[in-house]
């Protein structure tokens, strides 16, 4: 996932002597396989799924379901089973988050790595090979914890191994990295579609060994970052990676500033309640929220399950695996349209824009499935004319997606939280963004049988609200270093400033030096005492 907890105590204020390195050239490789491993596994499921031989064997109820004439357009694949085989990776990802953020502060970022490829690689021999549905989401469950794993280790070694100037662009980088995966997962479910002997899902999940075992090579031959190192005591190990990553001998001013940011994190004793402090509740809440909203846009709706959905308007098997390319394709462009533009017009700006487009697109797509998309299966394709001009909305929805809710979810909360919650604050980030992408892999499906083309009109709502609270309590990022945004963001925001008192945990504090400000603690608060 991209952009996890830096760890320099300065997010751009200051620039140290650093060349871009062939070790650096070999992170950003890393970071290209630990996302399209992730983008892989988010879209090769709805391909697979959509593949007659495929549900034949494996869930023969939904397989009789799409031939059924009787059944409702819209519920042909509501199925508890077909929706975990999707949700149990995000499931198992937001479990092992937890133990992936322990290895990756006592082992180190590298092992971390080594785990998740492992993972990888056991979920797709299990997955490829699958004999029964416990194979399959044993498999999956395995994935999900490679997820879990790479999700927090992978960005948090780019970002420790990155020169300051270009940490921004690779954190997008990484993200992007993730929708050319969800790209290539369509592209192999569209030509393994094609082989005739019932095999082609097998070569779909299998493909998946690739992205993995360049993680696990990867993991092998890269080294430990220096930040790693230097929090587990091994100074003069650390030192001599600086050196070599950097290109340089002139290292001593960053090497000073990673021995410091590594002790003022050690003076942290209790991350997770560190993070429920009052001070530090805007970050939180803003990171909270950004994860559900992302998810609630619906996007997961479309990568997850568009070939299935397609299908479901009436598109043959080969037209909705095709359409599902032209989406994954749209995605991947327009996520080049955010890395161009984040820092010149703004987080703020993008996500409005994205807001309204999002909006119409949604309620576009409901109008034409409401006046059209008949319950009855009778009728069960859209005329052609119409059926494009769903894909139109379809990608005019993802586009916008792609430049702001999909990278920006990431990377806001990445760069607002303080040094001292930010490592606890990225591990809360992923959890609550799998748990969510989790609830709608498990969800969609039966939402849409029972809302219908109403489901899009859920997801506009949110859109809606989601576009407003962008408007009045999310401020601009932009162009502000990393540990200036308490003073130079959330103080000056007209709510989230009353949280930003410097009262250790927002209660009263009677000592001798905090005497100055019992005069205005008197009240009790009973907000502080979370
Ligand atoms: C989201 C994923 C989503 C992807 C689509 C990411 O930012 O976290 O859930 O599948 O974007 O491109």
């Amino acid at each position: 996932m991209p952009a996890g907890g830096f760890s320099g105590p300065k997010g751009g204020g200051t620039e140290f002597e650093a060349k871009i390195t062939p070790i650096v050239i070999i992170s950003c490789i890393m970071a290209a396989t630990g996302g399209l491993m992730f983008g892989y596994d988010v879209g090769v499921s709805g391909g697979v799924t959509s593949m007659p031989s495929f549900l034949k064997k494996f869930f023969p109820v939904v397989y009789r379901k799409t031939l059924n004439e009787e059944d409702s357009n819209y519920c042909k694949y509501d199925n508890q089973g077909l929706q975990l085989f999707t949700s149990s990776l995000y499931l198992a990802g937001l479990t092992s988050t937890f133990f992936a953020s322990f290895t990756t502060r006592k082992l180190g970022r590298k092992p971390t790595m080594l785990i998740a490829g492992v993972f990888f690689l056991c979920g797709t021999v299990l997955n490829a090979a699958a004999q029964d549905l416990a194979m399959l989401i044993i498999g999956r469950i395995l994935l999900g914890c490679g997820v879990g794993f790479a999700n927090q280790a992978v960005p948090l070694f780019l970002s420790e191994i990155a020169p300051t100037r270009i940490r921004g662009g690779l954190n997008i980088l990484f993200q992007l990295n993730i929708t050319i995966g969800i790209l290539f997962a369509n592209l192999i479910n569209y030509g393994t579609n094609k082989i005739t002997g019932g095999w082609g899902w097998r070569l779909s999940l299998g493909l998946a060994g690739v992205p993995a075992g360049l993680l696990t090579l990867g993991a092998i031959f890269v080294v430990e970052t220096p930040n790693s190192l230097i929090e587990r005591g091994r100074l003069e190990e650390g030192k001599s990676v600086l050196r070599r990553i950097r290109g340089t001998d002139n290292i001593e001013p960053e090497f000073l500033e990673l021995v410091e940011a590594s002790r003022v994190a050690k003076e942290v004793k209790h991350p997770f309640r560190n993070l429920l402090k009052r001070r530090n509740r805007p970050q939180l809440i803003i990171a909270v929220a950004l994860q559900i909203f992302q998810q609630f846009t619906g996007i997961n709706a479309i990568m997850f399950y568009a070939p299935v959905l397609f299908n479901t308007l009436g598109f043959g098997n080969d037209a909705a695996l095709y359409s599902a390319v032209i989406t994954g394709a749209v995605n991947v462009v327009s996520t080049g349209v955010s890395i161009y533009s984040v820092d010149k017009l703004g987080r703020r700006i993008l996500l409005l824009e994205a807001g309204i487009q999002m909006f119409l697109a949604q309620v576009a797509i409901a109008i034409i499935l409401g006046l059209k998309l008949k319950d009855d299966p009778a009728q069960s394709t859209l005329p052609k004319g119409l059926a494009i001009l769903v894909v139109v909305f379809v990608c005019m929805f993802v586009s916008s997606f792609a430049w702001s809710w999909g990278p920006l979810g990431w990377l806001i909360p990445s760069e607002t939280f303080p040094l001292e919650t930010r490592s606890a604050g990225q591990s809360v980030t992923v959890c609550v963004n799998l748990l969510f992408t989790f609830v709608i892999a498990q969800a969609f499906l039966s939402m849409l049988c029972h809302f219908k083309y109403g489901i899009f009109l859920f997801f506009s709502g949110w859109v809606f609200i989601m576009s407003f609270f962008v408007l009045f309590l999310l401020p601009e990022t932009k162009n502000i270093p990393i540990e200036e945004m308490t003073e130079r963001v959330w103080k000056q925001h007209w709510l989230w400033k009353r949280f930003m008192d410097d009262r250790e945990g927002g209660g009263a504090v009677f000592n001798g030096t905090d005497e100055k400000k019992i005069g205005h603690t008197n009240g009790f608060d009973p907000s502080s005492q979370l």
